[in-house]
């Protein structure tokens, strides 16, 4: 079974959101393989975002992450990179489809970085790679 890194950002955790998301999570039926509160340094962020470094909202997005701490979560089940990333809904919250997590909760606060509650890994290349990063 496959196994993903999903994040709750500093505007689910500020926002109240995590126990609704974690609500969601559970009713999919992915299994929680360990979860953390986290309050990454810049070097782990620069780690974690580096396909992104150079962007113009890399570094709006590195002090987005370091404004306050995130719920790190070890997600197991099957498809759950893919199946993740559905519930996640798209990156911009304003299009996002309704129904899913950025979709229902993400508002567009008119910022330099999307604040879209919400990561999940990618591919299974990603989800290694960052699960080590955030479960060193
Ligand atoms: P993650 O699950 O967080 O990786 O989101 P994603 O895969 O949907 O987006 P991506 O990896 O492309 O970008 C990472 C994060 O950078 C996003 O979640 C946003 O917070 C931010 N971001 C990405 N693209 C843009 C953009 O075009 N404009 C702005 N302002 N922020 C962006
Ligand atoms: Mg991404």
């Amino acid at each position: 079974t496959e196994q993903t890194l999903v994040l709750v950002k500093p505007d689910g955790v500020a926002r109240g959101l995590t126990g609704a998301i974690l609500a969601r999570i559970e009713a999919k039926g992915y299994a929680l393989v360990d979860l953390r509160l986290v309050e990454p340094d810049r070097a782990r962020l620069e780690q974690h975002y580096a396909e992104h470094a150079g962007k113009p909202f890399y570094e709006p997005l590195l002090d987005f992450m370091m404004s306050g701490p995130s719920v790190a979560i070890r997600l197991a089940g099957n498809r759950v990179i893919e199946g993740f990333r559905s519930l996640a809904g798209t990156t911009d919250p304003t299009t996002a489809a309704p129904g899913t997590i950025r979709g229902d909760f993400g508002r567009d606060w008119g910022l330099a970085v999307q604040q879209n509650l919400v990561h999940g890994s990618d591919s299974p290349e990603s989800a290694a790679r960052e699960l080590s990063i955030w479960f060193a």
